[in-house]
């Protein structure tokens, strides 16, 4: 199955309750991770590229790489930039090939946010291609967008509507409590997200998808694990997955974790090292990587998307 856009799983997974997830890529073993996953779940997935990755990687790489995924799979994969700053890296993934687009103007006014995102919208739709924009602030860092954790600002609902009818995007990223990172909050904290403000939102927007950004929950285990072999990871807890899991049911069809897949990934090589000092084969490292990354991409989609057995 060729590349798709994200439409008709965001049909789905607004009438059956669950949420695709969107993980992010820089490498190989990332891609043949999360995909291979996915397709041992049966379940749609969405691979994003960063900014940063795009420079890590090159995203010609990037893209090759996922078209070698989609010719050893059958699941629907769907390719996404995340955090477009401009209008430029919009029009680039667009003409390389990739299916959907964030534009992330959210730190903009009003009416610059809306006339970016406008422009996207009718690059991206005159060639096939969707587009996600945001309204409200997270917290924590993203590409070239850094918001201090007292700028967070929550989605307004009131704002929801004319933003979505003047820019014709076809799904919303909002905050509504998540934040982008591993030290999202501190032990002892009870970290909740703003369900009514999302529920709300929902009514303001009938059968429209709605996306989370900065969903990771940090798995205490894998910052265990990392510490245990010379890590000097701060303690910090992230989004409750029973959160998540509860969003996911409601309007939210797209939800964005990086932070722990590469928490997974750095649990593996640092346990690989201590427990073989003599190892320099990076395929024995990035082999252990890829599993553990794999075992937690299975994870998301079991317990907290719901998107399994959905392809
Ligand atoms: O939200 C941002 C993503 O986690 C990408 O991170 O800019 O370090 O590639 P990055
Ligand atoms: P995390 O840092 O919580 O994994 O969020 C990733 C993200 O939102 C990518 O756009
Ligand atoms: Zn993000």
């Amino acid at each position: 199955m060729p590349l798709v856009t994200t439409k008709e799983m965001f049909e789905k997974a607004y009438k059956g309750g669950y949420a695709v997830g969107a993980f992010n890529v820089n490498d190989m073993e990332m891609v043949q991770a999360i995909v291979e996953a996915a397709n041992e779940c049966r379940s749609p997935v969405i691979l994003q590229v960063s900014a940063g990755a795009r420079k890590y990687a090159n995203p010609v790489y990037l893209r090759h790489l996922v078209a070698a995924a989609v010719e050893t799979t059958d699941i629907p994969i769907a390719l996404h930039l995340d955090h477009g700053a401009d209008f430029e890296i919009c029009k680039a993934s667009i003409d390389g090939g990739f299916t959907s687009v964030m534009i992330d103007a959210s730190s903009k006014p009003w009416e610059e946010n809306i006339a970016l995102t406008r422009k996207v919208v009718e690059y991206a739709h005159a060639h096939g291609v969707v587009v996600e924009a945001e309204l409200g602030k997270l917290a924590g860092v993203e590409d070239d967008v850094k918001v201090e954790a007292h700028d967070a600002m929550f989605t307004s609902p009131d704002e929801v509507e004319e933003f979505t009818a003047r820019t014709g995007i076809d799904s919303l990223a909002i905050a509504i409590g998540t934040s982008h990172g591993a030290y999202k909050f501190k032990p002892g904290q009870d970290p909740k997200l703003r369900l009514d403000i999302l529920e709300e939102i929902g009514r303001r927007l009938p059968n429209f998808p709605i996306v989370l950004h900065g969903a990771s929950s940090v798995p205490q285990d894998k910052v265990a694990l990392v510490n245990k072999y010379g890590g000097a990871m701060p303690d910090a807890i992230g989004i409750p997955e029973s959160e998540l899991r509860k969003a996911a049911k409601m309007a939210v069809c797209k939800i964005n974790i990086d932070s722990d897949l590469r928490l997974s990934f750095t649990a593996a090589v640092r346990q690989h090292f201590a427990q073989h000092p003599d190892h320099f084969d990076p395929r024995q490292y990035l082999g252990d990587a890829r599993a553990m990354m794999k075992e937690e991409v299975k994870h998301k989609i079991i317990n907290v998307l719901g998107s399994a057995n959905k392809a």
